[in-house]
């Protein structure tokens, strides 16, 4: 039987492979967090293996991505050695009608927000249960913090109407810790109608690293779903 989650797999694969798709020889590509930049990456390393395109180089957005790069030999620069990213290509929580985007679900938001912010095209890969009307929906927003400052941020969190729930980790006990060694905060603050105030206001408080709001971000949004049993891939 075919359920939900392996629709929803099907669904990222196709669109991971589709974005590694316009991956072209010489490209510098920033390489996203999630289970959908994985298959991207996967994609992209057999490209490669393949002969398909040559001189591609990634630069990686966390541990996860750097650990699967090399996994599928895609050779690795950094931001001190590339002089400028062609193309980002990552996954995202929410994309709202304006390509505003929630991130942050895999607690990578920070590195993902400088590379993808740096990239000449970012290219986000979803599946259609990502896309929402309104911001805030379905998904909270996710704040770096630093670990001395959990305290006073949750509450400063709070009374900016949010709710604040530090993430614990899962088969680890005790909270998430981010690549950069910080903690997590998931933050519920409903529909969110101004979302470039509040990526502000929240960045704007002391101990906050970053928060998962992408606002003016996204340049292309691709779109997997399964539609009569078959994967297909649509521009959003
Ligand atoms: C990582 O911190 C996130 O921003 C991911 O890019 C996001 O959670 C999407 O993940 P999936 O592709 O696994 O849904």
């Amino acid at each position: 039987m075919t359920t939900d989650a392996d629709l929803i797999k099907q669904a990222k694969q196709a669109v991971g492979r589709q974005a590694a798709g316009r991956v072209t020889s010489g490209m510098v590509v920033g390489l996203g967090t999630g289970s959908t930049s994985a298959f991207m990456i996967q994609a992209l390393g057999e490209r490669l293996h393949q002969g398909d395109i040559k001189d591609v180089r990634g630069i990686p957005t966390s541990f996860q991505a750097t650990v699967l790069a090399r996994q599928y030999g895609i050779p690795l620069t950094t931001l001190d050695e590339a002089e400028r990213i062609d193309l980002a290509i990552d996954g995202a929580d929410e994309v709202d009608p304006n390509k505003t985007l929630i991130k942050g679900g895999g607690a990578a938001h920070t590195r993902e927000k400088i590379v993808d912010g740096l990239a000449e095209t970012f290219l986000v890969v979803v599946d259609a249960s990502k896309l929402v009307d309104r911001l805030g929906s379905t998904f909270p927003v996710p704040v770096e913090v630093l670990p001395m400052a959990v305290t006073p941020v949750m509450r400063a969190l709070k009374a900016l109407g949010g709710d604040p729930i530090l993430r614990m980790g899962v088969k680890k006990d005790g909270p998430v810790i981010t690549d950069q060694g910080n903690m997590v905060v998931d933050v519920q603050f409903g529909v969110i109608s101004d979302p470039a105030g509040l990526e502000r206001t929240l960045n704007n408080i002391p101990g906050v690293l970053e928060n998962g709001l992408f606002v003016g971000l996204a340049d292309q949004i691709l779109v997997g779903e399964v539609v009569d049993g078959r994967p297909q891939v649509r521009e959003f």
